[in-house]
């Protein structure tokens, strides 16, 4: 994957200029509520377009947890992490600890540094996204931000316009609050200089995902140590499954703490029935709701009927952008369910995520890598195992940078993505990381997945065990050999570096056709390309 040569100028040219022009018009066009969402198994580099996008809007909306590689352990795709216990005994921290934050250093380098002028705010933000911080059970980030003056900032909960002075952040119902790491994280931002009270709005309708959730989450994976469904420990499936068979609290009940102790305790006495490991007292509940009293204290300023908030901002003609978490693929009914996670990062997740009516939902950008990774176990039908998957881990650098725990890398499967694409009804593209292709001979495209007798299988499989068959492998031993159940078109490669490329028509003439074979087959145009990690390495189709 050695770079050759340059593909073509990069002077700024009036046909860049135009064309960035035009992107930025498109952008300036997007509907009143946008979304950006992730089209794959997540770390499909969504950070790049948000923060791209987001100075265009006046509202920056969460509606699940930022997951990272981590979270995705616990939703099952643990497979190699899974025996990784000591890894991920590490915390359940959602604010990075200071030496945490110094783990971060090594990372500039592989995350993209970008500085921008806001309008009459902070005048230059750089943003890297840390898609490292998805450590195995650490203290994972999701995203780090660096003010002008170079400090850094570790967020999880809060979304990336935070940084912006004049951008209100909003966190959904479908977001679920560990409120130590809450304050950690608001505290961390404060004492920066940043102003929180006001900016950020969490919904009052969100669950509060306890100490004890944490607990019982080590105490499940310990029952399943064997089963390969890691988990983060940091409680966010217990909390999930609190809310669902509605015992769960939210943020809201925190204003009636006469009843947080009935509450509590029954939360906390299921658990006891449950493990035979949680030993509760009479000490703890008292214990609990003494911290949660001082917290409900803290956390009042912040708390918002967000559903109120936002359908207000939307009457009053106010531009909002959600940002996605994860991705469809992970999304616990249409993703490979149990590699999944507990909520919807799909379109549908949007509206029930923040309660905005579907008809009001405008244009939805998917993020899709030009290949496929996918992290941890699960079915992943166009992986490339071998020599050619590591080929393609190291151009791309898909390690956890914390852990370097490798990621699984594949061909673009085209079948998962028509799949996601008639999910979430994208109005355009954004196709990441064709620079990582560019050594590359030839590329293929996941066109068609085709049952044992060669029937084509009509469209992607719920049933795991036809997601499992589709790549099955039928010798144990060495060398392995694979019943290879997907259909495959075999393209040109351009074989040479394409990072300084700005203006579409400069792509080698392989380039295009690997994009426009996409769009194609997907039928969905493919307005932004990613041709590295640079903020500025993008192309506007
Ligand atoms: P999750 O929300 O955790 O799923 O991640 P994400 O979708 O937000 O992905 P992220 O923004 O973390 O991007 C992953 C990495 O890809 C980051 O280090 C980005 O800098 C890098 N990246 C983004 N776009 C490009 C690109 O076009 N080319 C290259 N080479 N790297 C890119």
């Amino acid at each position: 994957f050695s770079v050759k040569s340059v593909a073509s100028s990069s002077s700024p040219s009036a046909v860049a200029a135009e064309q960035v022009s035009q992107g930025l018009s498109r952008i300036r066009s997007l509907s009143q509520v946008s979304g950006v969402l992730g089209c794959q198994w997540g770390d499909e580099g969504k950070g790049k377009l948000v923060d791209i996008l987001a100075k265009h809007f006046d509202i920056v909306a969460r509606c699940q947890k930022r997951i990272t590689e981590a979270d995705g352990l616990w939703n099952g795709v643990g497979g190699s992490g899974g025996g990784n216990g000591a890894e991920r005994g590490k915390g359940g921290g959602q604010w990075l600890a200071k030496e945490e934050v110094g783990m971060l250093e090594g990372e500039e380098g592989s995350g993209w540094g970008m500085g921008r002028g806001r309008r009459g705010g902070i005048s230059s933000v750089g943003i890297t996204h840390s898609f490292a911080m998805g450590v195995i059970g650490g203290a994972n980030a999701g995203h780090t931000i660096y003010n002008a003056e170079g400090k850094k900032f570790a967020l999880h909960l809060v979304p990336l316009g935070i940084l912006n002075e004049e951008t209100v952040c909003v966190i959904g119902n479908w977001v679920v609050v560990h409120s130590p790491g809450w304050f950690e994280e608001i505290d961390g931002l404060e004492s920066n200089g940043v102003s929180c009270k006001g900016r950020i709005l969490v919904s009052d309708r969100a669950h509060l995902l306890f100490d004890f959730h944490q607990v019982v989450d080590g105490l499940r994976e310990a029952e399943l140590a064997n089963s390969f469904i890691g988990t983060t420990k940091r409680g966010i499936g217990p909390c999930y499954s609190s809310k669902v068979i509605r015992n769960g609290i939210r943020i809201c009940d925190l204003r009636h703490m006469d009843t947080l102790p009935q509450k509590l305790d029954l939360l906390l006495s299921d658990a006891a029935l449950r493990f035979q490991g949680f030993k509760y007292s009479p000490d703890m509940l008292k214990e609990e709701v003494e911290k949660y009293k001082r917290f409900a204290e803290r956390l009042e300023p912040f708390i918002a009927d967000t559903v109120h908030v936002v359908n207000e901002s939307i009457a009053q003609k106010k531009k909002i952008l959600v940002e996605g978490g994860q991705a469809t693929m992970l999304d616990v009914d249409f993703g490979t369910y149990p590699f999944v996670t507990s909520s919807s990062p799909s379109a549908g997740g949007i509206c029930t995520g923040l309660g905005i009516a579907p008809r009001i939902l405008g244009d939805l950008v998917g993020v899709v890598k030009a290949y496929t990774t996918r992290v941890g176990s699960g079915p992943f039908p166009t992986e490339i195992l071998g020599k050619g998957g590591d080929l393609l881990r190291f151009a791309g650098q898909e390690f956890g940078t914390t852990t370097g725990r490798p990621r699984r890398c594949g061909w673009l499967d085209v079948v998962a993505l028509k799949y996601c694409c008639q999910i979430n009804g994208f109005s355009s593209l954004n196709l990441t990381k064709l620079d990582v292709l560019s050594d590359l001979p030839e590329i293929q495209l996941g066109v068609l997945y085709k049952h044992a007798d060669g029937t084509p299988v009509k469209s992607f499989p719920g049933d795991l065990r036809v997601l499992e068959q589709l790549k099955a492998s039928i010798s144990f031993s060495f060398p392995y050999i694979y019943l290879e159940l997907v259909e495959y078109e075999v393209l040109l490669g351009w074989q040479c570096d394409i990072s300084k490329v700005r203006n579409y028509s400069d792509l080698p003439k392989a380039a295009r056709e690997y994009v426009e074979r996409i769009e194609e087959l997907v039928g969905i145009p493919i307005h932004y390309i990613g041709v590295g990690p640079g903020r500025d390495a993008l192309i506007y189709k």
